[in-house]
């Protein structure tokens, strides 16, 4: 069942010694019937202490927490309606496959017909119908995670919570079992957060991103609008890769700014949201995919010397250390027959406008 969710200034202060933690600061996001929202951030942003509280497992220090427009803050785990998907799975060794599913259905009391067929439906779902006499030890660990996902599922949960659910399979399973989870999460049109510090991951699995650092929300988009237009320098930088160059602005005009880089003046989307006047400092955002390269040019946003050239078949990665001490990525796609450039030859670098962003310059690259 597809039900909303909502988090309304959420935080959560743990005591560590003698010190308190501020783990979770003022979270506030609204998940709508049947999305899937990941929270996205590096280990120890607070990630999985939001997970714990939306299940129950932690009382917030302050904010509400509603599903389905009922407050559950105080809501005890077992009374929120909830499926907690874990890293380790979590499977009871001793048992079968099918009694690992059916366990929570036998609490629930359902008769054994039903049960029945409610296992072998959630088992039918994961892609391990002819599997429920084997037992976990018999079973490789994305079929365990299949398991885990089954149990869950099969009590029809109103919101689907997971926690790095993939990160103990290697990377080829790992790919694979996105899709599968992504597939079944809409098949049943259930509401689910999903836990990950894999951009890859993220991107390929949600409706939205939720990107944290340090217990507070850096951003909440569509896998797009996180990637091209990211509402920080911390989000540029930790999802994907980003050359962040200062700037100062010259003009703000219509849909665009004008900035000046190293004494050459270039013009970058503007943001929504944000609010620039002539002569603030920025940092001028450029992904290495978006820059094309050229034999030196007199208008070039970017000139420089290739420090190293790196061939990765379908690209040439290339480093090019321009004016200021700095370097910038340029990803060039290959084909046979393409100008290349070598290592210690000059080398410009351009881009479109729409292409690239200027974003505040909190941390005064620029002064
Ligand atoms: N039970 C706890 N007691 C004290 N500190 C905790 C506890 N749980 C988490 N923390 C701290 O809260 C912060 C966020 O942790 P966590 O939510 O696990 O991050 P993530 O899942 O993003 O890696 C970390 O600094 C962690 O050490
Ligand atoms: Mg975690």
């Amino acid at each position: 069942m597809a039900v909303t969710l909502e988090l309304a200034q959420v935080s959560k202060i743990f005591q560590k010694d003698r010190d308190l933690v501020r783990a979770v600061d003022a979270v506030s996001l609204s998940v709508l019937a049947g999305e899937m929202v990941t929270f996205l951030g590096p280990s120890g942003c607070g990630k999985t202490t939001t997970l714990r509280m939306v299940a129950g497992f932690e009382i917030p220090s302050a904010g509400t927490i509603s599903i389905a427009g009922e407050d559950v803050t105080n809501v005890p785990v077992n009374r929120r309606d909830i499926g907690f998907v874990f890293q380790n799975y979590a499977l009871f060794p001793h048992m079968s496959v099918f009694e690992n599913v059916a366990y929570g259905l036998r609490v629930k009391g359902l008769s054994e017909a039903d049960i029945r067929m409610k296992v072998g439906d959630g088992l039918e779902l994961v892609g391990l119908g002819k599997a429920e006499g084997r037992f976990p030890n018999q079973l490789s660990g994305g079929e365990q995670q299949r398991v885990a996902l089954a149990r869950v599922l099969v009590l029809e949960p109103r919101v689907l919570l997971m926690d790095e659910p993939l990160s103990n399979l290697d990377a080829k399973l790992r790919i694979h079992m996105r899709t599968e989870i992504r597939r079944i999460q809409k098949h049943l049109g259930v509401t689910c957060l999903y836990v990950t510090h894999d951009q890859g991951e993220a991107l390929t699995m949600s409706d939205r991103i939720m990107v944290m650092n340090r217990g507070r929300v850096e951003q909440v988009g569509t896998p797009f609008e996180i990637y091209s237009d990211p509402a920080t320098l911390f989000v540029a930088d930790f999802i994907g890769q980003a050359n962040v160059v200062p700037a100062r602005v010259e003009a703000v005009n219509e849909g665009t700014l004008a900035l000046s880089i190293g004494g050459r003046v270039v013009d970058v989307r503007a943001v929504k949201g944000g609010s620039f006047t002539r002569g603030d400092g920025a940092a001028l955002v450029v992904r290495p995919e978006n820059l094309t390269l050229q034999d030196e040019g007199e208008d070039a946003p970017f000139t420089g010397t290739v420090r190293t050239r790196t061939f990765l078949g379908g690209r040439m990665e290339y480093e090019i250390a321009i004016a200021s001490g700095r370097t910038i990525l340029v990803f060039d796609p290959y084909r046979p027959g393409k100008r290349t450039w070598s290592e210690g030859e000059t080398v410009s670098a351009a881009f479109d406008a729409s292409v690239a962003v200027a974003l505040p310059d909190r941390e005064g690259m620029s002064s």
